[in-house]
């Protein structure tokens, strides 16, 4: 019999539904939140409250999509953390009460561990173990992949997340909410050495963002103060330099990690994967350090269901299932 599982993702601003059928993706429903763009930045009350509104249409529709029925479902899933508690508890109370109503057991997952799993949906996938920089609006990590189930934390960030910091920037920039990928877009015609923007290069594996955006607000200060067009006059360049500090900083770190593991089997996850100056720095270090790089595809580096649904897989082939009184987590470690 085919093993079916339906996964829910509901831990920041997209609420989204997959369907899995025997480790393949049959489908990625994902319902973006444009509710907090005039605020510049995710309010989660109203997150979830979009979630409550989204969810049953984004099931639906994956349901629908896959071409199988309720009953043919083996497992439900959904993200039990790290995210936002009222958001967690929508996708959470909601796949509780359909696993109840169904008869079907339940499966919890870690969002970031499901970032790592994304590049399972694909092939080639690395193979174990490997190291993988997750990189999201939430968090900054790098982690030892030894098996589908078994991931090790080897360092992270001690502030900011790098996702953050790119979208603070962005907002100082006057760029719109999320900045990461607008700023992403205009650094690709400026020029990366500009402007200097200093390196922070914390004690071994862990990393730190927040010194970066204050040196970029007092640069802008200080320039506007005999132009007040500077950044107006000079955005392009204003992005490739931020976006070329902030790479080099995840580079140093990823770099470090192989070395000190003697692993060359590399892969980056999260939203910030998909970062084309990320793309493009990890694929020339495939070739000055010989290392395989992994990148997962663009729809599965943002937040999105097929990722839980790949965890999901796993899990469920390992009898990994949880009771119906369990309950989100807004921290949740690896
Ligand atoms: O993984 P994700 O969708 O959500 C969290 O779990 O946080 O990541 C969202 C983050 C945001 O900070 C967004 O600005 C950033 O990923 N992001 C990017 C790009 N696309 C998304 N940052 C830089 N360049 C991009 N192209
Ligand atoms: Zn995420």
């Amino acid at each position: 019999m085919s093993c079916n599982i339906l996964a829910i993702e509901s831990s920041c601003d997209e609420t989204s539904a997959a369907v899995i059928s025997d480790g393949k993706i049959l489908n990625n429903i994902v319902a973006t939140q444009s509710v907090h763009e005039k605020y510049g930045g995710v309010v989660p009350e109203l997150a979830s409250r979009a979630h409550q509104q989204h969810l049953i249409p984004v099931v639906a529709e994956a349901l629908k999509s896959s071409g199988l029925d309720k009953s043919s479902l083996s497992a439900v899933a959904f993200t039990r953390g790290p995210g936002l508690m009222g958001a967690l508890l929508v996708g959470g109370s909601f796949a509780k009460a359909f696993a109840y109503a169904l008869d079907l057991p339940l499966i919890e997952v870690n969002h970031m561990e499901a970032h790592v799993l994304a590049h399972f949906i694909d092939t080639p996938s690395p193979a174990f173990p490997f190291i993988c920089l997750t990189v999201s609006g939430g968090h900054t990590q790098l982690v030892l992949v030894k098996s589908h189930l078994d991931m090790e934390l080897l360092g992270e960030t001690s502030d900011d997340a790098v996702g953050e910091a790119f979208d603070k920037i962005a907002k100082i920039l006057g760029l719109p909410y999320p900045g990461g990928p607008h700023l992403d877009k205009l650094a690709a015609n400026g020029n990366p050495e500009a402007f200097t923007f200093p390196i922070s290069d914390m004690k071994g594996l862990a990393f730190s963002f927040s010194g970066i955006k204050t040196a970029v607000l007092y640069f802008l200060k200080d320039n506007i103060k005999d132009d007040p067009e500077f950044i107006a006059h000079h955005l392009e360049d204003i992005c490739a330099s931020v976006q070329y500090a902030l790479i080099r900083m995840l580079m140093q770190k990823l770099v470090r990690a192989s070395r000190e593991l003697g692993i060359r089997e590399v892969a980056i996850a999260g939203g910030v994967s998909a970062n084309s100056g990320l793309r493009t720095a990890l694929k020339e270090a495939a070739k000055n350090q010989s290392w395989n790089v992994y990148l997962p595809r663009l729809e599965y580096c943002t937040d999105n269901a097929a990722m839980v649904a790949m965890a999901a897989h796993y899990k469920y082939q390992a009898g990994q299932f949880c009771g119906l009184d369990i309950s989100p987590l807004a921290k949740m470690k690896i």
